[in-house]
């Protein structure tokens, strides 16, 4: 059978922009801004973004685009015979990792979505607010349960039903929509009283917070996780892409998109935040606890609530098919079984996995896998702060010193001028620097 392909360019630009956009941009990037001190961190963000994220995302697509293969297919194609390869098991476990706790998180915006059509969360819960209704939500066992296999269960669907009708389709219609409601709502939000604490703490950066060697590893595994890098995602993405596509404006766009949801739902969420004297820091529930909040200080909010949690959802939909198909993508060529059976078998594995992260805010709330941190967070420390990086780290590798510099700048449609040179430059050399750098500074 001929291996699936992407109708257009376009498509595929949607679905790589869809598989950046997501829980990533608004959820993880609030808690993760919020922790580290806000106006610095973004500032640092942006830097990665800029430096690291963009230049790896072409390298990562080019290296799927080349060998037309999964991720540890890809080594194996391009670099037979080498232990190359073994860097692609980093990606596969990344995405059991990975989609085990998002689809848990996105489960919560489906939950809060049914609220919104049902008109319950029209206004605060009498008793304890948003905040209690969302805690009380969280630590219960059976119903967030039954929210995520709900979600993984439509995750699954579209995969199996393949590249170009599922994937392809869905992100035409739910990215233009999302855009929409977020810029109205930063409308809103900064029309909150005392929103421009919020902007501050989001554009004024305290210079003192680049003193913690924490802050870099945080906003470099940001950067890795919301531009979906270093999985593999976007390299079995760009493997259904045919060689007449060139590459580097799709890059530029994706990376500059992402950031645009990113600093967005930043000015939704932080001016909120402070007006409605929320704790920056309060972690992973922060988003679920403001953005209510807000929509029930604006007119016609329980329908902006209801579009928006709809709109996250599927944002978080079209991040996790990106996911489910590294494995996927991995185990239907491994085991030659049909797109259907792998799909279903890694998704149930993945769920099965998310129990252990739903229970853990709730009857487990007292394993603390990793220092302080609950299952959720550990899982998502050792994926987006370590496995993510280090993939990179490889692709950045394999790019810049397994090919040679011909090889490398053809596989992205670079010729051998200044901006060819700039880019190969940089994931040669400054990149793994870089990467190495931020990584040791860590554990030190
Ligand atoms: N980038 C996605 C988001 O921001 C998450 C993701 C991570 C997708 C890694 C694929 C690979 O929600």
């Amino acid at each position: 059978m001929a291996r699936e392909q992407w109708g257009t360019k376009l498509g595929f630009m949607l679905a790589a922009m869809g598989s950046a956009v997501g829980l990533g941009n608004i959820w993880r990037f609030s808690f993760v801004a919020g922790n580290n001190g806000g106006g610095a961190f973004l500032l640092l963000y942006l830097v990665f973004v800029f430096l690291i994220g963009i230049p790896l995302l072409l390298a990562e697509v080019s290296i799927g685009r080349k060998a037309k293969s999964d991720v540890i297919g890809s080594y194996q194609k391009l670099a037979p015979g080498t232990p190359w390869f073994l860097t692609g098991f980093f990606g596969v476990f990344s995405a059991f990792l990975i989609l085990s706790f998002y689809a848990v998180v996105a489960g919560w915006s489906l939950y809060y979505l049914f609220h919104y059509i049902t008109g319950d969360f029209f206004q605060a819960p009498a008793e304890g607010g948003y905040e209690g209704a969302f805690g009380g939500f969280i630590t219960q066992e059976w119903q967030p349960l039954f929210w995520s296999a709900l979600f993984m269960t439509m995750t699954i669907v579209i995969v199996f039903s393949g590249v170009k009708k599922g994937i392809e389709t869905a992100n035409k219609i739910f990215m233009p929509l999302l855009a929409l409601l977020l810029l109205a709502l930063a409308g809103v939000s900064l029309s909150l009283d005392g929103s421009m604490e919020g902007l501050s703490f989001l554009f004024r950066p305290d210079w003192s917070a680049l003193t913690q060697p924490s802050i870099y590893v945080q906003a470099l595994g940001q950067a890795f996780f919301s531009l979906s890098l270093g999985m593999g995602a976007l390299l079995t993405y760009g493997s259904y892409l045919s060689d007449d596509k060139r590459l580097p404006g799709a890059a530029v766009g994706i990376g500059l998109m992402d950031t645009f949801f990113a600093v967005i739902s930043g000015i939704v969420i932080f001016p909120a935040v402070f007006a409605f004297n929320i704790d920056p820091s309060s972690g992973p529930p922060l988003v679920f606890i403001t953005l209510p909040s807000i929509f029930e200080q604006m007119p016609l909010g329980g329908i902006a609530g209801l579009l928006f949690f709809f709109a996250l959802s599927l944002a978080a939909l079209s991040s996790a098919i990106s996911i489910l198909e590294v494995p996927t993508a991995y185990f239907m060529r491994l085991f030659r079984w049909s797109r259907t059976k792998a799909s279903v078998i890694v998704g149930v594995i993945m769920f099965f996995l998310g129990i252990s992260v739903s229970l853990g805010f709730g009857i487990w709330s007292g394993i603390t896998p990793i220092g302080e941190r609950n299952i959720l967070d550990s899982m998502d420390y050792i994926a987006s702060n370590i496995l993510l990086p280090l993939g990179g780290l490889s692709m950045a590798l394999f790019v810049g010193w397994y090919f040679t510099k011909a090889t490398a700048l053809k596989a992205v449609d670079f010729g051998d001028n200044v901006i060819g040179n700039v880019w190969y430059g940089l994931v040669k050399y400054l990149l793994p620097v870089m990467i190495i750098i931020i990584f040791i500074s860590s554990v030190l």
